[in-house]
């Protein structure tokens, strides 16, 4: 049984029901998490951009180059968009490196190093697709590597998996290396909750997409007409949450784990987390999975934190 179909079999007959926000991403998902990124609603990648932009001159030195090449590794790249000014910028300081895009979606990496090769013919650049761990595995160990881990991904993570990510990580990195870290920040709950809430309609698409990766996959009968999203946030834990909720009673089929799914009036399924840190919460993270900080790189409204990361010896 492949882990889509165990997870969606286990999710949706727990109490309470849940899916996993990793299963977004097919082609379909990939393209609405690209205009999620452009709704001026998700300031988080304008965060970034206004880090790396007014702040690459310091994230370049802070990586402590010497002259040897290095591999740029990044993990879950999607369309590199705010990775382009850094790569623009090392290669302007005559950096030796190669980038290594990683994605679990082969399209997205397709199409990032397609548009790379045209954009910035000169950068050396290898797209690979798979698992993270496998694949950074999978290279010649023997250059220095710096990883970059952007977005606030790690947020889609509680805690304790977060920390055994981490961890995993680290194991694939030797002394020297480095990983670039980002962190979405506390902040005001109505800024968090429109970023996820938007009045488009296109975070409801994207969870929706995922009942219709179900039908389209394992043969359910999910009608999207009759769950709507809900955004929840808890500004002391910093835990934002993304649910499905049904419209009415219903029951869905799904042949590939023969089962029904009966879903009471207003029965939600959670769908996923996008954790909001504070300083002391990237330190503790940092601290317990065994990393130590070389900088912080806020941007201006002091809404996201890129951190620089080295091993702790
Ligand atoms: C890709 C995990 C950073 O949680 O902010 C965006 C995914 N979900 N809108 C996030 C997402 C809904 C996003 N990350």
């Amino acid at each position: 049984m492949n882990s889509f179909i165990k997870d969606t079999l286990e999710g949706l007959t727990a109490n309470p029901k849940h899916l996993s926000s990793q299963y977004f991403y097919d082609t379909k998902g990939s393209k609405i998490f690209q205009d999620i990124m452009r709704m001026p609603e998700y300031y988080l990648t304008d965060c970034e951009m206004e880090i790396f932009t007014n702040q690459k001159q310091a994230i370049i030195e802070d990586f402590g180059l010497n002259g040897k090449h290095i591999e740029l590794i990044e993990l879950g790249a999607g369309d590199g968009l705010k990775t382009k000014i850094l790569l623009s910028h090392l290669l302007k300081n005559n950096v030796d490196f190669k980038y290594l895009p990683i994605d679990i979606s082969e399209k997205a990496v397709h199409n990032l190093v397609n548009d790379l090769k045209h954009q910035i013919p000169e950068l050396q650049v290898t797209g690979l697709v798979g698992d993270y761990f496998k694949v950074i595995k999978s290279l010649n160990g023997k250059n220095r590597k710096i990883l970059l881990f952007l977005g606030s991904n790690i947020g889609n993570f509680e805690e304790e998996k977060a920390i055994s990510f981490l961890n995993h990580l680290k194991s694939v990195m030797n002394n020297g290396d480095m990983l670039l870290i980002g962190f979405d920040l506390k902040k005001e709950p109505q800024i968090i909750l429109d970023a996820y809430n938007d009045a488009q309609g296109y975070t409801e698409a994207f969870n929706l997409n995922l009942l219709q990766r179900i039908n389209d996959e394992l043969g359910g009968d999910f009608d999207l007409s009759q769950f709507t999203h809900e955004e929840i946030y808890d500004e002391h834990t910093g835990t934002a949450q993304s649910y499905l909720k049904s419209k009415r009673k219903q029951s869905v089929h799904i042949k590939q784990i023969n089962k029904i799914i009966e879903f009471k009036n207003d029965e939600t399924i959670f769908m996923e987390i996008s954790q909001k840190y504070d300083l002391s919460m990237i330190e503790n993270l940092a601290q317990k999975s065994g990393f130590n900080i070389v900088r912080n790189y806020y941007d201006e409204r002091q809404y996201f934190i890129n951190s620089l990361w080295t091993l702790k010896n």
